[in-house]
């Protein structure tokens, strides 16, 4: 089964055509990033703008590379939610457009449930898994079932970690978007330099929060910046990503024991975290687990995520029609039950 995924909930717009939820035929993606990068984060009506600029040009894009014509899709899929409302409906209605146009059958999918298929592109892994899903949006523990639905075992209560990467790297002086720039820096620092704190880790759950994080990475500099010391960058951004990485991995270990669920999903676009990758990994050879992430390129937001998901949705019957619509909010839940 051949599908096509397209992507606009936030500032990439993207499509990509993905055959039974596995293998990529092709894909292209226009990102915004630098559109955004010099307003410090994304605005939401240049996003909207930027996607009806351009979603028609990526989508044929995509087409054109697979080298296929219409009537050799057999589905059209799109982000319906959750992501910028305005954003979201750029997508939404092209996908519509399309659905119109061809007659094809029309799959709307949440985003998060994109970000965890995108892990099984490519890999012969199958459900039931764990995933950790670390996002600029969202950070979660799910328990994916055999038919690919979900149940949210915790996340988040304030900031997710991508957001906190963001506003750490702002604090920094670090251009939009922080997180792969604070990566960066944070190989050549050192982790114990600073002291900051591993939120929620004695709490017997698997919920996080990161703004208590981001508000003591910003004290730390104040600090120094009242007491006249020079602050190696490289040294916050190590410390700061070590915090980070040792409350993600500790809890989705215990996740992992609480579950007995064996392997673990890592997916977002903070799943390209290379201190997050192979921490990760340590913990599962010692723990005896195994973790699966998707290649860099589809952690990020893309159109083969949404492509792969749509296949493992549409297994387990769910479609979608021209009443489809957009959801800034959208649980899993809502989602897999059909109420888009
Ligand atoms: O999944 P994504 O493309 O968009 C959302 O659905 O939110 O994730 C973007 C987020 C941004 O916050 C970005 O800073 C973060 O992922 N990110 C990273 C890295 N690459 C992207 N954070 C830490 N380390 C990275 N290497
Ligand atoms: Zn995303």
């Amino acid at each position: 089964m051949r599908i096509l995924g397209i992507e606009t909930s936030c500032d990439e717009t993207a499509a990509a055509i993905v055959e039974d939820g596995r293998r990529l035929c092709a894909q292209a993606l226009a990102s915004q990033v630098e559109v955004h990068a010099r307003f410090g984060g994304v605005v939401p009506e240049v996003a909207s703008r930027r996607h009806t600029e351009v979603v028609t040009r990526v989508t044929e894009q995509a087409m054109r590379e697979a080298g296929l014509e219409w009537h050799q899709l057999d589905a059209i899929a799109v982000t319906c939610g959750p992501g910028l409302l305005g954003a979201l409906l750029v997508g939404v209605s092209a996908a519509k457009g399309y659905a119109l146009a061809t007659g094809l059958p029309l799959i709307g999918v949440h985003h998060i449930a994109g970000h965890v298929a995108a892990a099984f592109i490519g890999t012969d892994l199958r459900p039931p898994v764990l995933a950790l899903v670390v996002s600029g949006g969202h950070t979660e523990i799910l328990r994916v079932d055999e038919q690919f639905r979900f149940e949210r075992l915790g996340g988040t209560k304030d900031d997710a970690a991508g957001e906190a990467y963001d506003k750490v790297a702002r604090l920094l002086g670090l251009r939009y978007p922080g997180g792969p720039k604070v990566d960066a820096l944070a190989q050549r620092g050192r982790p114990d330099a600073f002291a900051f704190p591993r939120s929620m880790l004695d709490e017997d759950n698997f919920d996080f929060s990161f703004s208590g994080l981001k508000t003591a990475v910003w004290h730390e500099l104040e600090r120094c910046r009242r007491s006249g010391e020079t602050v190696a960058v490289e040294d916050v951004c190590a410390s700061f990503q070590q915090a980070v990485i040792d409350v993600l991995v500790e809890k989705t270990a215990r996740a992992v024991a609480a579950t007995g669920l064996r392997t673990v999903v890592l997916a977002g676009g903070v799943a390209a975290n290379q201190g997050l990758r192979r921490a990760l990994a340590a913990r599962a050879e010692a723990d005896g687990f195994r973790v699966q992430a998707p290649p860099l390129a589809l952690c990020t937001d893309n159109g083969a995520m949404i492509a792969a998901a749509a296949y493992f949705a549409w297994s387990r019957g769910q479609r979608a029609d021209l009443t489809l619509n957009a959801h800034a909010v959208l649980s899993l839940e809502d989602w897999q039950a059909g109420r888009v």
